[in-house]
């Protein structure tokens, strides 16, 4: 005998979507006093949470009344009865019997033993009572997968606004309405790209156009599947009703038997779109696919849910308190930055990056071509979070031929000093904890942004541009984002300094990894565009990005809810194809300075000295007369910072030390605040001062 439910609690103020708890208890029990003491833990557990909803649902292995619950000629003793212990429970909780108090007097069972040729019914769903009225509807469905009927239960939750509309990709698997999709779309931009209006609304509407078309269709498509179920199931009910005369009947057992197998099949499919969206939900902008298991898959968006936070020493639980918090947090790092536009003319005027070639400018300037738009679209990964508009990069693929000419045009057009469509300016933004602990801090979340496709395909083409140029400026110490430059040479080279500096007996020296706390998301708009322009990328390449990076707005999902929207004033974002090479050709500016200040001593190696290894937003600096050495850079940083926006966070920069003495070692900390430790984990890999005991993490 076994209990199986499950208990899933919501908070009052919000409805379905913030679920912020939810335990299955799976019990195997012997007697009968086992499953008493079950609902007495049970119970005692709930207590923490007198102040939520609660809908507690599954095999209770007992019935509420030995009369009612069963087919009428049958009797089952009084041990067939839930426990005292329950209805204790269910009587503090404030839980009602949801389909008992739909049903009053019918007489149904849920579970039909072979056998004990017994039909009761032991499934049940509890609900707190104030939940009530949210139910629509509940009923026991007929028999189709295990000896037990399901049950159905829908509820009216309002969610506010957090339904995401998202392109359904399997729609376009149907030949007759891919051929009608691209019908409908050629007519489309037929009719609406010869008149005056701006291109770039055009390109909107057709996107809203698009969007209703889909939707359309796969309402009509889920429809015809639904006809297709409900058939079945109506089949499967009218055995049922023959097998509860007939009980011991093998030929109705075998037809029932016969229809779940075609009713599974079609909830097969089903089931890999929800797990697909699952994953979807899970990984939001993750990268990595492949084949998990829907368990998997269940522990992760548990992992991925925000159940508590610490804000100002307090502890913060209620969903709506929580995401007010992200709200509060986000919002305030992304507003304006205290810099001023004449520091930052100033600070160029004698730091900024050289000019590029002329030819490189020629390149970056040039008018978008079909082949670059049509390159861009083969890239973009298939299963991807889309952004707001909820098209997804199977859209762009399968419609290519009608998309690319009018893609093309807006993204001239904005080259030339036009505006982008307004739906680029949006993002949702995810938030994935860089570690597993420490969850409870704001700060240790990373802003991912989903961004829309054509966007994307706009800000990939120029992000190509812009690699190529970039690989002859940026110096080769710093090593992300651009071909043929690895992490693994920047870890190869650390340990290699480290190697010639435990040889060297009086070479005394330093390491330090800088660390900076949400780095790309504080980066100047003003700055960074200066940067460019200092660089000499011409009108067009400056139009580009000035029409991205200008008015940007961007809603959090917190838990699955949206929040409100916001505005973003600054910060490379992560999710943008080209806001890598952006942050690293501003820290470009920083590294320079670094490398030609006279009072910054490197690591002398043979004729060559080596100050510091770049990998995004992870720095480390070798430095030989420490003292100077480090006092002149952290000068540097704070002058860099301040117009830039970016801020050495002193508590987390780590420094290991080479032949330092303790006293020197104190003095040193004294001096520039930093900590010089023992260990310290660079790109994944532990490093010590000796270095003899590296491992991999
Ligand atoms: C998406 O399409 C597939 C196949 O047509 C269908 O099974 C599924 O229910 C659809 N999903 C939604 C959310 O409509
Ligand atoms: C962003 O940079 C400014 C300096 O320009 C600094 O004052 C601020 O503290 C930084 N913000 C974060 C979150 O590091
Ligand atoms: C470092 O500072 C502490 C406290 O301020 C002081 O006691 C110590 O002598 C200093 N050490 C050196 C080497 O300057």
């Amino acid at each position: 005998m076994f209990v199986c439910l499950f208990v899933c609690l919501f908070s009052i103020s919000t409805g379905l979507s913030s679920m912020s708890f939810c335990c299955c208890v799976k019990k195997v029990l012997s007697p009968n006093e086992g499953k008493s003491e079950l609902f007495k833990k049970l119970h005692e557990t709930l207590l923490d949470y007198l102040d939520y909803n609660l809908i507690m649902m599954g095999d209770m292995n007992g019935v509420v009344s030995t009369n009612m619950d069963k087919a009428q000629r049958q009797v089952i003793s009084r041990d067939g009865r839930l426990p005292k212990t329950f209805f204790e429970m269910t009587e503090n909780m404030d839980l009602i019997d949801i389909w008992r108090t739909r049903n009053p007097l019918e007489r149904e069972g849920t579970f039909f033993s072979e056998a004990m040729m017994t039909w009761t019914r032991i499934d049940q769903i509890w609900v707190t009572s104030g939940m009530a009225p949210k139910i629509k509807k509940v009923e026991i469905c007929p028999k189709t997968c295990s000896n037990h009927n399901a049950m159905k239960m829908e509820t009216k939750f309002t969610t506010t606004g957090s339904f995401r509309w998202r392109m359904n990709d399997t729609l376009f698997q149907d030949e007759e309405i891919y051929k009608k999709a691209q019908k409908t779309l050629k007519d489309y931009f037929e009719i609406n790209l010869k008149t005056d209006v701006e291109k770039r609304v055009v390109w909107d509407a057709s996107k809203a156009v698009m969007r209703g078309f889909l939707i359309q269709q796969n309402s009509i498509k889920k429809r015809k599947q639904n006809e297709k179920k409900e058939k079945i199931l109506e089949k499967i009910k009218e055995g049922e009703k023959k097998l509860r005369s007939k009980p011991k009947s093998q030929e109705i057992l075998r037809e029932i038997k016969l229809y779940q197998t075609q009713y599974m099949e079609l909830m097969n499919q089903e089931i890999e779109w929800k797990i697909k969206q699952m994953r979807q939900k899970t990984f939001e902008s993750a990268d990595k696919c492949g084949k998990l298991l829907a368990w998997q898959l269940k522990k992760r968006q548990k992992l991925n849910t925000v159940t508590s936070l610490e804000v100002d020493g307090k502890n913060i639980h209620k969903p709506n308190e929580i995401r007010n918090c992200f709200l509060s947090y986000f919002k305030k790092l992304y507003s304006q930055g205290p810099q001023k536009e004449e520091d930052i003319d100033e600070f160029l005027k004698q730091y900024g990056l050289q000019k590029i070639s002329h030819q490189s400018k020629v390149d970056l300037n040039q008018k978008i071509t079909e082949q670059e738009i049509e390159g861009a679209i083969q890239n973009m990964q298939l299963g991807k979070s889309p952004g707001p508009d909820g098209l997804t990069s199977r859209y762009y693929k399968a419609l290519k031929e009608w998309l690319v000419q009018p893609l093309k045009e807006v993204c001239n057009e904005i080259l030339e000093g036009k505006r982008a469509p307004e739906s680029w300016k949006e993002a949702y933004i995810t938030l994935i904890p860089k570690t597993e602990t420490e969850k409870t801090q704001l700060k240790n979340y990373r802003p991912i942004s989903l961004l829309n496709v054509d966007y994307k395909i706009f800000a990939d083409i120029l992000a190509k541009r812009l690699k190529r140029v970039l690989m002859e400026k940026i110096h080769k110490d710093q090593a992300g984002f651009l071909p043929k430059r690895h992490l693994s040479d920047n870890v190869r080279n650390i340990i290699d300094i480290l190697e010639l500096l435990e040889v060297n007996i009086n070479t005394k020296a330093v390491l330090i990894f800088v660390d900076a706390e949400k780095a790309f998301d504080n980066i100047s708009w003003s700055f960074m565009k200066k940067n460019l322009h200092g660089m000499g990328v011409g009108q067009g390449f400056e139009n580009g990005m000035g029409a991205i990076y200008s008015e940007q707005k961007a809603k959090l999902i917190v838990n699955n809810v949206i929040t409100e929207e916001f505005k973003i004033e600054k910060g490379t974002r992560q999710g943008c194809p080209i806001s890598p090479l952006l942050f690293i050709s501003v820290l470009e500016v920083l590294l320079n300075m670094i490398r030609e200040d006279q009072q910054v001593k490197g690591v002398q190696v043979g004729a060559k000295h080596y100050k510091l290894r770049a990998f995004a937003d992870d720095l480390v600096l070798t430095l030989q007369e420490p003292d100077t050495s480090t006092k002149r850079v952290l000068e540097l940083i704070q002058e860099f910072g301040q117009v830039a926006g970016f801020k050495l966070n002193k508590q987390k920069t780590k420094v290991l030390g080479k032949k330092l003495t303790v006293m020197e070692r104190e003095k040193f900390q004294n001096e520039t605040g930093l900590t010089v430790v023992k260990k310290v984990k660079y790109l994944g890999v532990y490093m010590t001062s000796k270095n003899l005991n590296l491992f991999k993490d």
